[in-house]
């Protein structure tokens, strides 16, 4: 099982490229069911769960091969329809298979995800919006059952954001009989990104990144290439990185508008950040001051951010207030950081985080993809060595991190230990 050991008093500088966006090429993976023939995406990210989505198309019978970072998917003949539990439970964005299959085949076999460690994470929106569609839905050991001949369009409000939800309807909408508008949509740079792919294969989506998505159903849809956009998650926790020790890191190939949040909380606590096109610059800083946030749906603070801005507030000068909104136990990084010395109570959805601790390396443990990027890098300001665990779930959502970091001056060296 793989760890890591981190040496922390190191300031990072440099410069560092981005990698696709993992939570773009995972929705546009499973509309590649939507037409048969082949696919072609670049700038790929190579991670364990684009690997598991690979496993479960091909499950599905698709067919793939690599190039470096370019990926060719081949979707002619789907031999099945089912998403076993053994992959679902491995990685929920499984559960996106359901509206491609139902809208190409009309019916899908989906495992219940379960809950995972950041909440239950139900998938009652993306079903309910199945049902309005026409589809009829049967909960049967364990497995979601829906069919639908034919798909229609509807009219689907959702009751609260959702990222998966908006993105499985659109799926199941391009091949509806008639129209579909999303109200209420969520409007992550991630969903643009699969609006563009569903429409350079034929699909007719307007209004993605606004809150009213519109879908006219088309007869047929073709393979077509497209290059994934920037994972605005790691080009963040990256500059999170150059600011928590003190350097000048300038991260490359991203998109400065889709973390314009995380830029005005870091030059509102003090950090001086210049932006380019696809580049943005963090500059060294000795002391910077809390600052508070509070977690919402694109274009608010990501949540997907929030661990890795806790770790830098823990050395802040003065205590900063961090609200969850967007799920119900987000905290699970709280108690390793604790255990380096972060000095970090919980209310509720709320973390008050004391600033000015002193970091101590220590054996932790990670729980989660992005509470395992804040042990990285409170690790990287620690005194000492930390010994990280179950870096599997780092690997989900950040290709080759670790020498990301060394290539910026991190102490940081990955141990293929035996199973714990
Ligand atoms: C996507 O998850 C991302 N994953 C998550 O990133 C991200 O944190 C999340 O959106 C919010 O931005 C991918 O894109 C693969 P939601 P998703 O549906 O779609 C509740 C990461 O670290 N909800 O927008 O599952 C849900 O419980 C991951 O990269 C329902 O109640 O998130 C949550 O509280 C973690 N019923 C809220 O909505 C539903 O049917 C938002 O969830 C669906 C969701």
């Amino acid at each position: 099982m793989d760890r890591m050991l981190i040496d922390g008093g190191v300031t990072l500088n440099g410069k560092v490229k981005v990698s696709g966006a993992k939570n773009s090429i995972l929705p546009l993976l499973f509309s590649t069911l939507l037409a048969k023939g082949k696919h072609r995406f670049t700038n790929v990210p190579k991670l364990a769960d684009v690997d598991s989505a690979l496993k479960l198309l091909q499950e599905l019978g698709a067919s793939y091969s690599w190039e470096g970072n370019s990926l060719e998917v081949v979707t002619n003949d789907l031999t099945s329809n089912e998403a076993h539990y053994d992959i679902v439970r491995k990685m929920r964005a499984s559960i996106l298979c359901m509206g491609p299959l139902l809208a190409r085949t009309g019916s899908a076999s989906v495992s219940l995800p379960g809950g995972c460690a950041i909440g239950s994470r139900p998938i009652d929106l993306h079903l309910e919006a199945f049902q309005e569609m026409g589809a009829s839905i049967e909960n049967k050991s364990g497995y979601i059952i829906a069919t639908a001949k034919p798909l229609k369009g509807a009219n689907i409000l959702f009751d609260i954001t959702t990222v998966g939800g908006t993105e499985n309807v659109m799926m199941a909408a391009v091949l509806a009989e008639g129209s579909t508008t999303i109200e209420n949509a969520a409007k992550e740079p991630e969903i643009i990104d699969l609006a563009e792919y569903l429409n350079k294969m034929g699909a007719n989506v307007v209004g993605a990144g606004t809150g009213v998505i519109s879908i006219t159903g088309v007869k047929e849809l073709k393979p077509a290439t497209h290059e994934v956009v920037p994972d605005r998650i790691e080009a963040g926790t990256l500059l999170i990185a150059g600011a928590i020790t003190g350097g000048d890191v300038e991260v490359l190939d991203c998109r400065p508008k889709d973390i314009e949040t995380l830029i005005h909380k870091l030059r509102e606590s003090g950090f001086k950040v210049d932006e380019g096109e696809d580049w943005v610059r963090v500059f060294p800083n000795k002391s910077w001051k809390a600052v508070d946030i509070t977690t919402a749906a694109h274009p608010g603070f990501p949540t997907d951010l929030q661990a890795q801005f806790m770790a830098l507030m823990t050395v802040a000068q003065g205590t900063s207030v961090i609200s969850e909104t967007i799920f119900e136990n987000r905290f699970m990084h709280v108690p390793e950081l604790v255990r380096m010395g972060a000095q970090i109570s919980l209310d509720g959805n709320k973390a008050v985080v004391e600033g000015n601790s002193i970091l101590e390396g220590a054996p932790v443990m990670c729980t989660d993809l992005r509470a395992s990027a804040a042990l990285v890098l409170t690790s990287l300001v620690a005194n000492g060595k930390t010994r990280i665990q179950r870096v599997y779930h780092v690997d989900r959502g950040y290709e080759g991190i670790d020498k990301k970091f060394f290539d910026l001056g991190a102490k940081i060296k990955r141990l293929n230990e035996p199973m714990e």
